[in-house]
């Protein structure tokens, strides 16, 4: 894995994948606060304030670096109206694993912005910063996430179960693999 100290916005068709920035906080609160977006994410807090931490936080990291995320907004080519956020992470312990994440505003949803956005973070996790596995997790309820994952080539490889206090939840992990993914462009 190499850490990419001199990030360049990702393009895609549609969008810009750019990295967070402070001004961000009071949008991506306001999607994140949402109980539709925020059901199945880790996020405990999710006031503007303490998300524009995060962010500044986020902004000394690089991608492909070990210690945390690093998160990236996601904006419309052309009216930059911002759509959402995807993030990534070196797995802990496990360097050569890139783990992802990813958001969309819900009046966004359904216009395969996740799909193009995360295709091309996957396309960078493996291209640019030499990751050997590409990884999400998400709860075994949430079907377009786990859509969003098979679309961008993900795999199931792991079924678990997780508890939050009593209240216990299924789990699931996504991967796909370096050399699956060549074996798939052949
Ligand atoms: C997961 C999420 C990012 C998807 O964003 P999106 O831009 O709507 O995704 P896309 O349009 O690219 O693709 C969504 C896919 O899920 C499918 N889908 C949507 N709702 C579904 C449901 N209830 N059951 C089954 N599939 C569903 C869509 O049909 C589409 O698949 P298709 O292209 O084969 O038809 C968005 O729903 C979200 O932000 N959710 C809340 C946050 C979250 O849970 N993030 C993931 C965990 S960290």
């Amino acid at each position: 894995m190499q850490a990419d100290t001199a990030f360049e916005p990702l393009r895609t068709k549609r969008l810009l994948i750019r990295r967070s920035r402070p001004e961000d906080a009071a949008t991506i609160a306001e999607y994140r606060s949402d109980p539709r977006v925020h059901r199945y994410q880790g996020w405990e807090r999710t006031d503007a304030d303490s998300i524009r931490g995060e962010i500044q936080e986020m902004s000394r990291r690089s991608p492909g670096s070990p210690g945390g995320w690093v998160q990236f907004t996601v904006v419309e080519l052309g009216g930059e109206r911002m759509v959402g956020d995807v993030g990534l992470s070196v797995a802990e312990g496990e360097p050569g694993v890139i783990k992802i994440g990813y958001t969309i505003e819900p009046t966004f949803q359904g216009r395969g912005y996740a799909t193009e956005a995360v295709g091309a973070l996957v396309d960078y996790a493996f291209d640019a910063l030499g990751a050997e596995v590409v990884r999400a997790y998400a709860s075994a309820e949430n079907a377009p996430s786990i859509r969003v994952a098979e679309k961008v080539g993900l795999r199931l490889v792991e079924r678990f179960q997780g508890h939050d206090g009593a209240q216990r939840w299924f789990g699931v992990r996504y991967e796909l693999r370096r050399e699956e993914r060549a074996e798939s462009d052949l």
